[in-house]
């Protein structure tokens, strides 16, 4: 009877939000946030009361979603399949949250989003949604409706006096792209092949490391408990943390990427990916981690986090073992405390310093001069000894002989 749409503002939403109006004969509530997408959200109250929408939501998540998402993903120094930022995928399980809060707000007994049924997305939604209301209805229109195509979506718009020209009187992009303040990401068109090189001006946040300045631009970010809270000494909020290192980062040509990656529906996928300020943070963050953890801390953390970060690919932030998994990194960051100094330079970064109250890092201890006795050089023998007695053992038996 009552559905929460999370409705952008663009054209396929406003269909949907139509659509579901007609179809399902239910009153619908729309839902859009400011994650940081870079553009405005106010628009969208207009544009929703036009479509006869009565209860309208607009909300900036700006802040929360970087506190909240964006920072404890990065403690995990959390990269899927080697690459990928999870830029998209961090910032559902928040919208999929706050949907869920306005449906209890409102009395709907039904969200619905504008996800394909061959993405990632969908997934995210839905299984973020049955974790917070186990009762809810799911409507995703692209899995029901035959508007498959631009032609016939045009001609609903045409039918149904949805004014077309809702982007605002920019050409649509070739791309499917998703922003918030951690990426933007491209998909579709011409990058459907993934033989083919994106077209320099596809990117929209960072210049091409090639027309970056030729002089070097160094940042110190200070961190606290795993999070950067300062920027060259002043602190930020964590989403101008991100919005700062973004535009820093985009100016030297820092955080692009061109990947094949593997969606949890099955298919492979070709997406092209602007991360500046995350790419900043993931380097510093793993050099102040290198002097301030415990080794094995360090590598037990490393062997989960791929583990960790499909979970946040898949879809399961609301899942039990993704918060199991959060308090146990959690826990590692309470002595990820200090100063890192980075240098950005056409395209790289580059850690060049680091400093912190909590390091274990033991110049007495490291050196190769006199170390007065901080070490004693004899201890290793029978460490190696000891370490080597199986092999030993085996060798005697004939085993690894040359
Ligand atoms: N492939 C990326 C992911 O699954 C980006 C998805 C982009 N989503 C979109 N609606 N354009 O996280
Ligand atoms: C979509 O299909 O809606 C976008 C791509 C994805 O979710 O992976």
């Amino acid at each position: 009877k009552k559905v929460v749409l999370a409705y952008s503002g663009g054209l396929d939403t406003s269909v949907i939000a139509k659509w579901l109006q007609e179809t399902y004969r239910c009153e619908v509530v729309t839902f859009t946030a400011d994650i940081g997408q870079g553009e405005e959200v106010e628009p969208a109250r207009a544009k929703a009361k036009a479509l006869g929408i009565e209860e309208i939501y607009i909300d900036d998540l700006r802040e929360e979603f970087v506190r909240d998402f964006v920072f404890p993903m990065f403690r995990a120094n959390t990269i899927y399949e080697g690459e990928y930022l999870l830029g998209t995928s961090i910032a559902r399980p928040l919208i999929t949250k706050r949907m869920i809060e306005i449906a209890n707000e409102t009395g709907a007994d039904a969200i619905a989003h504008g996800a394909t049924g061959k993405g990632n997305d969908q997934v995210r939604f839905e299984l973020g949604a049955y974790a917070l209301k186990p009762g809810v209805k799911v409507i995703a229109p692209w899995r029901e409706w035959d508007l498959n195509s631009r032609e016939k979506l045009m001609a609903y718009c045409e039918e149904h006096n949805i004014p077309v020209d809702f982007s605002g009187g920019k050409k649509k992009s070739p791309y499917s792209m998703d922003a918030n303040l951690l990426h933007i990401s491209y998909e579709g068109g011409i990058l459907e092949d993934p033989w083919a090189e994106a077209e320099e001006d596809m990117w929209r946040w960072s210049v091409s490391p090639e027309s970056a300045p030729d002089e070097a631009t160094y940042l110190e970010l200070t961190f606290e408990r795993g999070d950067v809270v300062a920027i060259n000494d002043e602190a930020m909020s964590p989403a101008t943390v991100l919005e700062t290192l973004n535009k820093v980062g985009g100016a030297n040509g820092v955080g692009r990427l061109d990947i094949v990656e593997n969606r949890y529906v099955g298919m492979k996928s070709r997406g092209c990916y602007e991360t500046p300020g995350g790419s900043i943070i993931l380097k510093a963050h793993r050099a102040i981690e290198s002097i301030t953890l415990d080794r094995e801390v360090a590598h037990l953390k490393d062997s989960l986090m791929p583990k960790y970060a499909e979970m946040i690919y898949n879809g399961y932030w609301w899942s039990p073992e993704r918060k199991m998994l959060q308090t146990a990194i959690d826990e590692s960051q309470c002595v990820v405390n200090g100063k890192v100094r980075v240098k950005l330079y056409k395209g790289s970064v580059s850690v060049v310093g680091r400093q912190s109250d909590d390091s274990l890092f033991d110049e007495k201890i490291a050196t190769f001069e006199d170390d007065a006795g901080a070490y004693d050089q004899k201890d290793a023998e029978g460490f190696i000894k000891l370490n080597a007695l199986r092999m030993r053992i085996a060798a005697n038996k004939g085993r690894n002989l040359l």
